[in-house]
């Protein structure tokens, strides 16, 4: 007999206390409702949203025990489309949405808006129309050398992410971001030890000599040409174009929050920003349109392999996929737990990829829905560490129904009652 497929309105995954929210929603559309919940209560905000460049991106999954195993990605999913009617279509989205954050920033609040050369100009107008050109503080230059190697005009190597604050009382902490001695010290600088054997590197300007030494942390300035992009072969790599590192994240991060503070991302992709925030001890208001989005940061947020505690908890409110899977999923009472199975996951996408068995699911949950809020007790997903999918959780026994949550590697979501063996 097979599961039965219900509705869930939203997900805890919550070993512990909830480090944030990831919502899957399509801006502004859906930006009123979250500024019915949110508004005022974030303290930064980073945006890293499509730059208006006519393409579509994919997300180059890994599939099945065999594709985690060999690394190899087996299928190019359709990630987000960067393709707009008209110029004036992208203003429009990019409008509404840089209202919607300054509605969620708190007074003290800041914005990061991450762009490149393409859209740079019409948005720092938009930047100084919502946010005010007295709350310009940054243009701050990344510079990056990978990438191809234009020969028609000078190679471009770096974004622009356009810093602006609320109102003029603003919370940053320069000090929160030193930098490591390595990359601190610029070479062009005169080497020398001062009188009291310190060393430093000093230069001269308008006849005063500037001393800078090594023992003292130094800050960076507007120009990070130390945080390199992700290489082809980066551990931290999910399969999601235009992926960002997370040391860039950490960096914005830590200078504009103090520990318990909201990020805030609402082009969160393959969920760099939920990642640094709930590593460093910050909370996080994360969105994105994409299932894949999603998947991937729920995944990256849960990276401690199946049964173990998750790291953090969170919470998820994501539309279901279909009701068109088989699925055959059952659970067996002990005296104090649950055993659950999952035998069987067959979709339509699924036959038409020719995946067989359970190579469809990328992630998979057992726990227990009360109402229509399902409640994750424990999880197993692919990974490089882990590339076969268990197919038997354990759960302790808590209020509720049991439920299984499936996600399948185009990032549906589907919550299932397995059958009852008692
Ligand atoms: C450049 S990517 C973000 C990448 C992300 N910073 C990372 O590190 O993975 C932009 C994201 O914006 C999302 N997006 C595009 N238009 C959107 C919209 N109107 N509403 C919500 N999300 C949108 C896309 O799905 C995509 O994931």
């Amino acid at each position: 007999m097979a599961a039965t497929y219900i509705r869930c309105a939203s997900e805890r995954h919550l070993t512990r206390e909830s480090a944030g929210t990831l919502i899957q929603g399509v801006l502004p559309q859906d930006g009123q409702a979250l500024l019915s919940r949110f508004g005022g209560s974030v303290q930064t905000v980073y945006l890293d949203p499509p730059f208006n460049t006519g393409k579509r991106f994919e997300m180059r999954a890994r599939v099945g025990e065999r594709g985690y195993r060999t690394g190899a990605p087996a299928l190019a999913l359709p990630a987000y489309d960067d393709r707009y009617e008209s110029h004036e279509a992208y203003i429009d989205m990019m409008r509404g949405t840089l209202a919607l954050a300054r509605g969620l920033l708190k007074k003290e609040g800041t914005i990061f808006l991450h762009i490149d050369s393409r859209m740079h100009a019409p948005m720092r107008l938009l930047m100084d129309e919502i946010f005010g050109e007295n709350n310009f503080l940054n243009e701050i230059v990344w510079a990056y050398q990978s990438g191809g190697r234009a020969r028609s005009y000078f190679p471009r190597k770096h974004d622009t992410i356009l810093f602006y604050a609320k109102s003029r009382s603003y919370y940053f902490n320069l000090k929160a971001v030193p930098l490591e001695r390595a990359q601190a010290r610029s070479n062009h600088m005169r080497r020398g030890v001062d009188e009291d054997g310190r060393s430093y590197r000093a230069i001269t300007s308008g006849g005063r000599e500037y001393r800078y030494y090594d023992d003292e942390p130094a800050y960076p300035g507007d120009v990070w040409d130390d945080v390199s992009h992700l290489q082809q072969k980066d551990p931290q790599r999910t399969g999601y174009d235009t992926q960002k590192p997370v040391r860039l994240l950490e960096r914005i991060v830590r200078s504009a929050t103090q520990e318990g503070d909201t990020v805030c991302d609402l082009f969160v992709g393959s969920g760099t920003t939920a990642v640094a925030a709930a590593q460093l001890g910050r909370r996080f208001l994360c969105t994105d349109q994409s299932p894949l989005a999603v998947a991937s940061t729920v995944k990256r947020l849960s990276q401690s392999g199946a049964g173990k505690a998750l790291p953090w908890g969170f919470e998820v409110e994501a539309p279901c996929g279909p009701d068109d899977c088989a699925v055959e999923a059952e659970v067996y009472p002990a005296i104090s737990s649950y055993t659950v199975r999952l035998l069987r996951f067959d979709s339509p996408a699924a036959r038409e990829a020719g995946l067989e068995g359970l190579d469809a699911v990328d992630m998979w949950s057992a726990g227990f829905v009360q109402g229509d809020v399902y409640r994750s007790c424990v999880q197993s997903a692919r990974s490089g560490a882990t590339p076969a999918l268990a197919d038997t959780l354990e759960m302790p026994v808590c209020a509720g129904e049991p439920c299984v949550l499936l996600v399948d590697v185009w990032g549906n979501r589907r919550f299932y009652l397995p059958r009852r063996r008692y």
